[in-house]
């Protein structure tokens, strides 16, 4: 019966030891000496070298000599598409003045934003193109992109017809997050429940009809919008049929992460400052927690999520880059799984499960991707390395040897 199935397998892994993740299992979900075989795209068997059925001379053998193999890494959070670049916020920071205080100012986002609009889109797709590539060149098979330098109708759907574009120019899977509600723009100064009205009456419904997002985020923050101002975007994303997460907690503890426990969110991002209620609140609406190392770093916080009453309230984590012009101008994942760990004291293996299954879940794609299981998606990054912690613990040395999407090698 296997060696019947074994007939439709179009390529096969030899000699692999494989980190499978599935189901944030402890230890890598770890498989030694073992096989796995793609047919159609998708994982068609996996087991020990010595269950391998005999195979057909027409299928494709890929002897990887003792590698391991993990499932496509997972870029959950990122701002990718942007105009301009902000380096000197960066020597202003250095010398004394808050991200907080530069955004009070007139900079931070809303620097970006005009930068953003000045820019064509092809100018933004030659942009973003490299940071993705960047991304790609480490492993990454999926990624979410946001809008959200942008802020007006126009610009904000030009940011999203990029990041599909960018799908179609890397063989990565894009789900695309409207962010209108990231900050303010000028011409609303004064009148921010006026460009709400603009986010959920014109551009929501613009967003949804012209199918440019998967989901629709806020930043909820002193710095930008309210729990209430949050509560409405989230209400014309679910009628029109969004899922919503949330930049929440991040510089303070506003709840809205209880808030978007309350609608069904599929992650809540940031959460420096996140309370316990909140964490309950996670918990009991699955949602996962999305880390980002690189802002914490960049911005040189000091105040750690609460990773252990995560972890004691079965919170799932993800680890994201948050790869942006302020907060986060970092596009590396490698670089993420080593601060993780070391800023964050996650192990290794959760980790890894922060940019492969919990990832996955935290874009709603995890029956799809983010584990090496039967009918998943053949996304399979190659790894050369004696250890999956290997993958955390060195950085600058890209371990990656081979990259496939969908069952075809990509690099
Ligand atoms: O995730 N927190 C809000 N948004 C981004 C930063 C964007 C920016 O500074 O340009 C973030 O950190
Ligand atoms: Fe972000």
């Amino acid at each position: 019966m296997q060696s019947m199935l074994s007939q439709s397998w179009q390529t096969v892994f030899i000699n692999a030891n494989i980190a499978t993740m599935t189901q944030a299992a402890t230890s890598y979900g770890a498989l030694e000496n073992a096989a796995l075989a793609v047919a159609d795209g998708k994982i068609a068997w996996l087991g020990h070298m010595s269950q391998l059925p005999e195979l057909t001379a027409s299928v494709e053998v890929i002897d990887v000599d003792g590698q391991w193999l993990t499932p496509g890494l997972i870029d959950c959070h990122t701002h990718i598409v942007f105009g301009g670049h902000r380096a000197n916020e960066f020597e202003m920071r250095l010398q004394g003045a808050s991200y907080e205080q530069i955004a009070q100012s007139g900079g931070g986002i809303v620097s970006t934003v005009e930068a953003t609009r000045k820019a064509s889109e092809d100018q933004l797709f030659d942009a973003a193109l490299p940071r993705l590539s960047a991304l790609h060149s480490e492993g990454v098979t999926s990624i979410e992109i946001k809008s959200g330098y942008g802020l007006d109708v126009d610009n904000e759907l030009k940011m999203l017809k990029v990041a599909k574009r960018l799908s179609e120019a890397l063989p990565v899977r894009v789900q695309k997050t409207f962010l209108g509600a990231h900050a303010l723009p000028k011409e609303y100064k004064n009148d921010s429940d006026g460009y709400i009205d603009l986010v959920c009456d014109e551009m929501i419904p613009q967003v949804a009809e012209q199918q440019l997002a998967d989901a629709v985020d806020v930043f909820c923050e002193g710095i930008a919008f309210s729990v209430q101002q949050t509560e409405r975007v989230f209400q014309a994303a679910k009628q029109h049929g969004l899922s919503v997460k949330v930049h929440a907690e991040q510089l303070s503890d506003l709840g809205a992460t209880e808030l978007a426990a309350r609608y069904d969110a599929l992650s809540s991002d940031h959460l420096e400052y996140l309370s316990e209620s909140g964490v309950k609140a996670m918990s009991k609406a699955s949602m996962v927690a999305v880390l980002l190392p690189g802002a914490f770093y960049f911005l040189r916080e000091t105040k750690l999520p609460p990773i252990q009453m995560l972890r004691d309230n079965n919170v799932r984590m993800a680890i994201a880059s948050d790869a942006n012009p302020g907060s986060s101008p970092i596009n590396s994942i490698q670089l993420m799984l080593n601060m993780a760990c070391t800023l964050f004291r996650l192990t290794p293996n959760e980790a890894l499960a922060g940019v492969t299954c919990n990832a996955a879940r935290a874009l709603g794609i995890d029956d799809k991707v983010g584990e090496i299981a039967v009918g998943m998606e053949a996304d399979i990054a190659v790894w050369d390395i004696s250890q999956p912690a290997q993958l955390c613990y060195q950085f600058g040395v890209n371990p990656l040897t081979a990259l496939f999407k969908h069952g075809h090698k990509v690099r």
